[in-house]
Parts: structure tokens; sequence; C-alpha cells
């Protein structure tokens, strides 16, 4: 059996990210003109956003995973059955929720929205990951790189912090609100570190295949991100749970570990540009510009961050469009940058042919126009969240009057960005397509300290 679940895994990842970008424009407008399209009202629109966002992360980091074991770091994986299961279910489950969604049919909890009976796929097929992951991961006889760690963790945590955001199914937990908010927030927050881990092991694995240096996902920094990734995981939930009531000592020590944490993802991709040389720079062009996009928006980041976690501001940007410029922020600066590199990379290092080439202008020029798009998109939020947090006006009609042109140049710069990442996203979408469904496109290359040999 062809073991191409990574690639296919990576197709449906860059298709679920192709129609949340559609839906998230839609979902802008509406939120300005809720008359415009009435048959898809705002609170359908946005878990159909987010859930494709949130899948396109988890869809791609996953076909990285099952992609990278077995073709470039020689190790079979324990079962392609297994395998073969996990994206099936992802798939059946993923657009049995989307029609739940477009029904009306909810009944989940932000975030997961859907008919709590569809979550038990989804966490059997974690359960099968886990069992695949783990028994290939283990013919690794010599010390594991920092990335074997984090993807482990990931899975593991997953899988914990999943099954913890159901846990509102019980009486117990439903009955009383204090204790279904707090865990409920407690589990997304953790949920966030779980998919972080699978991201930045992907990130380092990358950047230890383009420079060739293998020492560097075995180097104090590299494990010391990992055990901040670890801590934050467990203990940086605190920061998400505003609505609880704790001491205001352990949501600042939460702030400061992320902090630390993202800090020391821009310092390791900072440190890995300035070591490589320019061919390899050249030869790995597209993944290389997307780790260098990741971390420009991990100091961005990071400085709004710093800005949130001061108690006199996150008085006036809690609950605002400051936050989502946050999550965003991260979820499209950092996390998509990286998954990009990530698709590209395989792209690139098992090419042969000029199929990515005749199009890699599209791609180039998308890569642009998505960046400075999300600049602006950034910045539109940050302004609407923080005029909405220190309005001390009149009515909310006249505070949302005071914002609205502020949500029409996040709508109009969020259609730049659905345009730019589309334009970087078909050319690989054509190019995985036609390497899953065309057998004489299957010619797996393996990099070697940067160079390329057929496997
Ligand atoms: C890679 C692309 C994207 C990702 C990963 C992404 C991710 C997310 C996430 C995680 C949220 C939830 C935010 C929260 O609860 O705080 C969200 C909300 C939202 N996104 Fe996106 N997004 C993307 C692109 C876009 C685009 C292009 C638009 C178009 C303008 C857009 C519009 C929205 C809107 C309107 C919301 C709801 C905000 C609210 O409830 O106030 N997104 N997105």
């Amino acid at each position: 059996m062809a073991n191409d679940t990574g690639l296919r895994f990576m197709l449906l990842g860059l298709l679920a990210l192709a129609a949340s970008l559609f839906f998230g424009v839609l979902s802008a407008f509406k939120f300005l003109y809720p008359e415009f399209l009435e048959a898809l009202p705002f609170h359908k629109l946005r878990p159909l956003h987010v859930s494709l966002a949130v899948s396109w992360i988890f869809l791609t980091a996953i076909g990285g995973v099952y992609y990278y074991l077995p073709n470039l770091l020689g190790l079979a994986l324990f079962s392609i059955r297994a395998a073969r299961w996990h994206f099936w279910i992802f798939l059946v489950t993923g657009l049995a929720i989307l029609g739940a969604y477009l029904l009306g049919q909810f009944g989940g909890r932000e975030y997961w929205e859907f008919p709590p009976v569809l979550a038990l796929p989804i966490f059997l097929s974690w359960i099968l990951f886990a069992v695949n992951y783990f028994n290939t991961v283990i013919q690794r006889r010599s010390a594991w790189p920092v990335y074997f760690w984090m993807w482990g963790t990931g899975i593991v945590f997953f899988l914990l912090t999943f099954a913890e955001s159901y846990l509102w199914l019980f009486p117990y937990f439903r009955e009383n609100m204090a204790r279904e908010l707090a865990v409920q927030w407690k589990s997304y927050g953790s949920l966030v570190g779980s998919w972080n881990m699978l991201v930045y092991g992907t990130a380092i694995f990358v950047m230890e295949k383009i420079s060739g240096n293998e020492a560097m996902a075995h180097s104090k920094m590299a494990f010391g991100l990992f055990f901040l990734g670890l801590f934050n995981l467990m203990f940086g939930w605190a920061h998400h749970t505003y609505p609880v009531p704790f001491a205001e000592w352990v949501r600042n020590f939460a702030y400061f570990v992320s902090m630390t944490e993202l800090f020391i993802l821009g310092k390791i991709i900072w440190d890995w540009r300035g070591s490589l040389s320019d061919y390899q720079k050249h030869r790995f062009r597209r993944p290389y510009r997307f780790l260098f996009a990741a971390d420009i928006w991990v100091f961005i980041n990071l400085v709004l961050a710093l800005i949130i976690s001061v108690p006199a501001f996150n008085l006036f940007t809690h609950g605002t469009h400051v936050i989502v410029a946050h999550t965003m922020g991260t979820t499209i600066g950092i996390n998509t940058m990286i998954l990009l590199g990530s698709i590209y990379f395989v792209l690139e290092q098992r090419d042969t042919d000029s199929a990515l080439q005749t199009v890699s202008g599209m791609a180039d020029h998308g890569y642009w126009l998505a960046n400075g798009s999300l600049l602006i998109f950034f910045l539109a939020l940050l302004v609407a969240g923080l005029i909405k947090g220190t309005y001390s006006g009149g009515s909310f009609g006249d505070m949302m009057a005071s914002i609205e042109p502020f949500l029409l140049i996040f709508a109009v710069a969020g259609i730049g960005l659905m345009m730019g990442l589309w334009m970087v996203l078909l050319p690989a979408l054509r190019r995985i397509y036609s390497l899953v469904f065309s057998v004489t496109a299957r010619n797996p290359m393996r990099v070697e300290n940067g160079q390329k040999t057929n496997l």
C-alpha cells in the first residue's frame, strides 16, 4: 500500500485553509452588514471559519508527522492502515461537522460548537494516531531530537485536553457556572498549547533539514523551548481564564511563561537564519521565507502580548478586537507561516520537474500580498479594539459607529489576505494533488545536509 497519507493530510489541510479564508471574509462583512447574505448568519459563519482554521493547523501538522517519519527520518510507519483510517475518520467527521453547522445543528461549546457526539470519532482517531506515532518513533534507538518530544507531547496533550473540554457533559461541571467556565477555558488554553507543540516541532524539523545541522534539534535552547512549552501547556491556561476569579500572580506568571516561550522560538529561528549559507537559502527559498515571516510575526505578537498583559491595559482590551488581533496574529502570522513553510519544504525537496516552478511566481506574489494585508488587518483590529475598550461616550450604537471604519479596513484587508494566501496555496494544492493521484509523479527525494538524493 503506497504511503502517501502525509500528503493527503496536507491536501485536506490546504482545502480547509482555502475554505476557512472564504468564510472568514464573509464573517467580517456579515458583522458589519448583518442584512447581507441572510441565509448565512454570523453565528453559522464564525464556527465554520474558526473550525476550518483550526483543522488547517492540525491537518497540516499531522500530515508533516506522517510524511517526515518514513520519508525523511527513515522510520517506517508502524501501521499505514491505521494512518489511512485516521485520515478517513477525520474527513468524514469533518464533513459531518460542516453539515451540522450549515443546518444550524449546534449543541457544543465555543470552538467545538458541533453536536458533542461528533467528538467521539475525533477522539478515537487521535488514539490511532498516538499508537501509530509512538510505535514508530520507538524504533529510533539513539537520543531523540527535540521534535520527537514535541510531536509526542502535542499528541498526548491533545487527547487529554480534548477529553477535558467535554467535562461539561457531566452535571457536576455543567450545573455550576464557575466550575464549567474554569474547566472550559482551561482546556482551550492547553489545547492551543498542544497544537503549538506540533507546529513548533515541525518548525525545528524543517530548520534542521534545511541547515543540515542536526545539533540544533538536540541543543539546550531547543529543549528549553520544549520544557517551557510543556509548562505552558499545563499552566499557561491561567491567562485564558479571565472570567474566573483567582490570584493575580498566577495569571501574571502564566503570561510570563507564554512570552518567554515566544521569545525563545523567535531567537531559535533568528539564530538559524544567521547560520545558513546563501546556497541553503536559495535552495529552499520558499520555506526559508515563510520561516522568516513567522519570525517577524513572533516579535510583533510578543510586543502585543507584553502590552495586553499589563493589568491596566488588560482592563481595556479584554473582550475586544485586540484579543481577536492576538488570536489571529498568532494563528496566521506564526502557525500558518510555519505550516506553509513545511508544505513548501516538502515540495521543494522532492521536486524534480518544473511543475512547481512554472507557478512559483504566483506563490511569491501571494506571499507579499498575504503578509502586507495581514499587517493592515492586524493594525485595524487593534485600533478597533482600543477604541471600543476606552470608549466612554454615549450608546453602544455610537461606539459601534466609531469603530466601523476600522472594521471595514479589517474586512477589506481580509480580502487581500485571502487572495494572497490563495495564491500561495493553489500551486501547492495542484502539486500535492498530482503527487497523490498520479503514479508517475511519485518520486520522493531525501534531504541530507542540505543536499538531495533519490530515495
Ligand atoms: C490563516 C487564516 C486565518 C486563521 C488561522 C484565522 C483564525 C481565527 C481564529 C482562531 C479566530 C477565533 C478568534 C477568537 O476567538 O478570539 C478567528 C475569528 C475570526 N476571523 Fe479569522 N483566521 C484567518 C483568516 C481570516 C480572514 C482572512 C478573515 C477576513 C476578514 C477573518 C475573519 C475573522 C472574523 C470576522 C472572526 C470573528 C471575530 C469575532 O468573533 O469577533 N479571519 N479567526
